[in-house]
């Protein structure tokens, strides 16, 4: 178990390098992730490499045996190198070049920049590979995150990748649907990048696999950087840092695919949630790396608003292990008076003092060693899946259902009721094998291909449980709306027919109706479902289509489906849920009640159970068996109190 520390040697006087690693070993720290932004200072002019300092800062981390995780920029260029080719910068939609000065600004397919990145990630692999504390390389720092480029480059390279994908220029006309508005090419160099046009949008075809090259861009450029770092280092782990599910520029089930393991930057509660730390977990489906986990109030121009209460740091902490962190990397250790993130806030203040940050992840990092036995080979498996892809994302960004309907708020009422249920979840790209899930949640899955549709299809038939959403499989992979509404083999797994389907005003309701008196608000969308074999659960209350169905369930296969044809309150869920779990044999990881997460983690040495208490009030928690506390190693039987973001971890 890694737990650490990011760190900026080069924004320190050296003289305190020594200090700072001395108050890290303090607090238990056997890791520190340097560099991804030093570009400037490993070449400082062109070719000329200069290592010295990191060199001398190695041999302060070997004397306190702290590991270090080394980063390897890429698109965080030095000037000379813009000045060198002024091209390298990013075209933005709008035209312009994106200036230097800020961070991300550069393009990927900019044959100075991977010519002159791939050689600095040599350099960096032939000075380190044999050295003793450098035990890991990260990739830049938060590939994707950019502005999507419209340079000459990124048109050629456009151009190749559809020639790759399309036979010829008529395919992508029909693929994308070109006659629309007279759009159809007859040539690959009539290809055009969706720069920006100031009234109607471009074309939803162009969208999508425009959207799918920009990532294409990332995944590529960074199988490239860890192939030259390997070409001379093996054995090092590879990783790169992805974000929350604000973000999703970038295919991550393809992007983590030549990385050795997985990582992520964890800043809760608000831009990050614990659906991240699963999502992550599920873009390898394996245990996974925060190498940035909040530790001070984020802020950049003005102070961040959510600092940490006491405890959080730790509940935080706790939640990334309990979803299969296997490494925490703080993120920072000193805040910094200058550039543009001054008011980001770290463990220690600005001069270096302590403050009770300190103290509190200083007990984190006992508490770490006393647990890291039991948890060490221990992974997450989870009963339920919910399916999620990137590429919906982009199709329901330009083509969106309703200006209400956000996807990630709609992903996690869903999954919230799971959490809530103390139901741990993995989240799968739409095409993983689904066969071990008891029940798989398919939540706004617009965008589908056939091979996904036979995926959920054989799911259900060999006796798989499903809950399916409106709006789900109603595009192609296209980005063009499936004729059937429902595409018809999901058709007749469901059940049903749509006869109609509409959006409603925002603001404005209707009311389902269940045959036990249930009743509920629903809001947002409409489908008006024609049973074809399906049995009706709700329905609509108001209104001209009064009586029609709303909410069904089908026996296909072995297994059964449902379908939930409108959006209905959170507390829809909260009860109505109940029967579907128990049907597909969804069990809690703990039955006791209240606010609570629970989580396992499990292993060749049983079960480890995390029960966090992510609120501002103790809670009690009653429970049924005898378990052995890993902390305090005492016997903990008939309940627990546990304090305002205060948690336990036993062994079950
Ligand atoms: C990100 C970056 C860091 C830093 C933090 C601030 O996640 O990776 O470099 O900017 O945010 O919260
Ligand atoms: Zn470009």
């Amino acid at each position: 178990m890694y737990f650490g520390v990011d760190y900026y040697p080069e924004h320190w006087e050296e003289g305190r390098w020594e200090d700072d690693l001395r108050t890290m070993k303090e607090m238990h720290f056997n890791i520190v992730r340097v560099g991804e932004f030093a570009w400037s200072r490993f070449e400082p002019e062109e070719g000329k490499y200069d290592f010295a300092w990191l060199d001398r800062f190695l041999s302060l981390c070997a004397s306190h045996e702290i590991e270090v995780m080394l980063g390897v920029p890429a698109r965080n260029v030095p000037a000379w190198l813009v000045a060198k080719d002024p091209t390298i910068a990013i075209q933005a939609a709008e035209g312009h070049r994106e200036s230097f000065g800020s961070r991300y600004t550069t393009c990927l397919n900019n044959p100075t920049l991977r010519r002159y990145a791939l050689l600095l990630a040599e350099k960096l692999a032939a000075t380190y590979t044999r050295h003793p504390v450098v035990s890991s390389w990260q990739l830049d720092n938060e590939y994707g995150d950019a502005s999507p480029c419209h340079c000459d480059n990124c048109r050629a390279r456009f151009i190749e990748w559809l020639e790759k994908r399309y036979a010829s220029p008529d395919a992508v006309n029909k693929a994308w649907g070109l006659v629309f508005w007279g759009l159809e090419i007859q040539a690959w160099d009539q290809v055009w990048l969706p720069k920006k046009i100031n009234r109607f949008p471009h074309n939803p075809g162009l969208l999508l696999d425009f959207r799918r090259f920009t990532s294409w861009t990332t995944e590529e450029f960074v199988a490239a950087q860890a192939a030259a770092l390997r070409r001379i280092s093996s054995g090092k782990p590879v990783t790169t840092n992805m974000q929350s599910m604000t973000r999703y520029h970038t295919d991550h089930y393809r992007m983590v695919e030549p990385l050795d393991v997985v990582s992520m930057n964890f800043y809760p509660p608000e831009s990050y949630t614990t659906a991240d730390l699963d999502i992550v977990r599920g873009t390898k489906g394996r245990n996974f790396w925060v190498v940035e986990q909040k530790a001070g109030p984020p802020g950049f121009a003005h102070p961040g608003f959510l600092t940490p209460k006491p405890g959080e740091t730790r509940l935080f902490t706790y939640a990334s292990i309990a979803h299969g962190a296997d490494a925490i990397l703080y993120f920072r250790f000193r805040p910094c008076s200058y550039g543009q993130e001054q008011y980001h806030m770290g463990i220690m203040n600005y001069d270096g003092s302590r403050n009770r940050l300190f103290e509190e992840i200083k007990r984190t990092g006992e508490e770490m060693h006393k647990i890291s036995k039991a948890i060490a080979g221990t992974t997450v498996r989870n009963q339920v899946a919910f399916l999620h892809s990137y590429e919906n994302r982009w199709a329901l960004d330009q083509y969106h259902i309703h200006p209400e309907l956000r996807y990630r708020d709609f992903f996690l009422a869903y999954y919230r009721e799971f959490e809530r249920r103390h139901i741990g979840v993995d989240v799968v790209n739409p095409r993983a094998d689904l066969s071990a899930y008891r029940l798989v949640v398919v939540p706004l899955l617009c965008l589908m291909d056939d091979a996904v549709t036979r995926g959920i299809a054989a799911y259900v038939q060999n006796g798989g449980h499903l809950l399916y959403t409106a709006r789900s499989g109603v595009k192609d992979r296209n980005n063009n709306v499936v004729p059937s509404i429902i595409p018809s083999r999901l058709g007749a797994v469901l059940g049903i027919g749509i006869e109609e389907a509409f959006a409603l005003k925002p603001g404005q309701t209707n009311r389902i109706v269940t045959p036990a008196g249930g009743e509920y608000q629903v809001s947002t969308w409409i489908d008006l479902i024609r049973p074809e074999g399906a049995e009706v659960l709700a329905r609509y209350a108001d209104d001209w289509y009064r009586g029609r169905p709303a909410v069904t369930r089908n026996e296909y296969g072995a297994g059964m489906a449902n379908y939930i044809g409108t959006i209905p309150e959170g507390r829809y869920l909260e009860v109505e849920l109940s029967p579907i779990l128990s049907r597909a044999g969804v069990s809690p990881v703990l039955e006791c009640p209240g606010p609570l997460w629970v989580l396992r983690r499990t292993g060749p040495g049983g079960d480890v159970i995390f029960v966090l208490n992510p609120t501002d009030t103790a809670l009690t928690v009653p429970l049924e068996n005898k378990f052995l506390d890993l902390l305090d190693g005492s016997e903990i039987s008939g309940g627990l109190v546990l304090g305002p973001y205060d948690l336990r971890v036993f062994m079950a």
